[in-house]
């Protein structure tokens, strides 16, 4: 029988008041969330803009305290200190003193961190090469593009070898390069067997490499659980388009499935995705033209701004 994988973060009815207006009024923030991240998974926090994320990371970092509820990570309490050996951090804005070069700066950090004054230097040259930026190791942060300052960042996370690592917006602000050489070093990172959450508002990001999400929109989880189930929750339909259909098929198709929708010399449909074999065994019997079939999945997108319009609901409640 498989284990259950371990809990790797667990946050239970956590809420964040700040104060507002001289200290007077109080705004909420966090309303009360709960999730947890599990071990080896690839976790997005998924949410829009001033949704709560970053909150929600400082709190797990221990940079601000929740008004109430609590979070743990690996089993501790985020008060306690002695656990963060074991986890690697990537702020929303990183600053690095731009007059040190890369291979200064993780050196800087590695010993910030405690690491053995012999074993930094093999350990820095590693991190360079792991997030390809050995050729640049002598170069200064100033002359770093976006992309590199953000594979610096990540690799200063990871200089104490944390099985966790969490990063805030790792991809933002990167060109579709840039995102894409981040979440290769965030599926290496999987591949080596260490858990990330990560905060992220782009969503084929998230759809590329997330195993599990939270969506978070004005303080509240709308939706905990699978990618690929939060998808399917949506339509399970596909689209099929035929370029030459006979008369009598198209009759009993429209019969059953509604009109047939026609553009240029093609006929689409929409049949729900359990009838799709039946329905393509019928056309090639009949010697139709099948030119594609086409699964309709409600997109991320289109889940994720109807949370954003307060209507999510009754789509995480389907998923759920
Ligand atoms: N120190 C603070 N005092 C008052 N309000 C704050 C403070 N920090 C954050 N907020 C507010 O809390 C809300 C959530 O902010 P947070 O930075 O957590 O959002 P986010 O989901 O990370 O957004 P983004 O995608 O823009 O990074 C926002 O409305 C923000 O203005
Ligand atoms: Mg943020």
């Amino acid at each position: 029988m498989r284990r259950a994988a371990k809990e790797i973060v667990r946050v239970e009815g956590l809420v964040k008041d700040f104060r507002v207006g001289l200290g007077v009024r109080r705004k909420r923030v966090l309303e009360g969330i709960s999730f947890c991240v599990r071990e080896g998974e690839i976790f997005g926090f998924v949410g829009p803009n001033g949704a709560g994320k970053t909150t929600t990371l400082k709190v797990l970092m221990g940079l601000i305290r929740p008004s109430d509820g609590t979070a743990r990570i690996l089993g501790h309490d985020v008060r306690e200190t002695e656990f963060r050996r074991h986890v690697g951090f990537l702020p929303e804005n990183p600053y690095f003193y731009e007059f040190l070069t890369g291979r200064e700066i993780l050196g800087f950090y590695a010993r910030l961190s405690g690491l053995a004054g012999r074993r930094i230097p093999e350990r820095v040259e590693m991190l360079l090469d792991w997030v390809g930026l050995s050729h640049a190791a002598d170069a200064r942060l100033r002359t770093y593009s976006k992309g590199m300052l953000q594979r610096i960042g990540i690799a200063q996370a990871l200089v104490h070898d944390p099985s966790v690592v969490f990063l805030d917006e790792p991809m933002s602000g990167l060109d579709p390069i840039g995102r894409k050489e981040i979440r290769d070093l965030i599926l290496r990172l999987h591949g080596e067997g260490k858990t990330v959450f990560m905060n992220t508002h782009i969503l084929s990001d998230v759809e590329l490499v997330c195993d599990r999400v939270a969506i978070i929109v004005r303080g509240a989880i709308r939706y905990e659980g699978c990618i690929a189930e939060f998808l399917d929750a949506g339509e399970l339909a596909t689209d099929l388009v035929f370029g030459r259909l006979p008369a009598s098929l198209a009759v009993s198709l429209e019969e059953r499935f509604g009109p047939l929708r026609g553009q240029g010399g093609r006929l689409e449909l929409r049949v729900p995705d359990k009838a799709v074999h039946e329905v393509l065994g019928l056309a090639l019997s009949a010697d139709a033209q099948v030119v594609s079939v086409t699964p309709h999945r409600a997109s991320l997108e289109s889940i994720f701004l109807s949370a954003v319009e307060g209507s999510a609901e009754a789509v995480a409640g389907k998923a759920s």
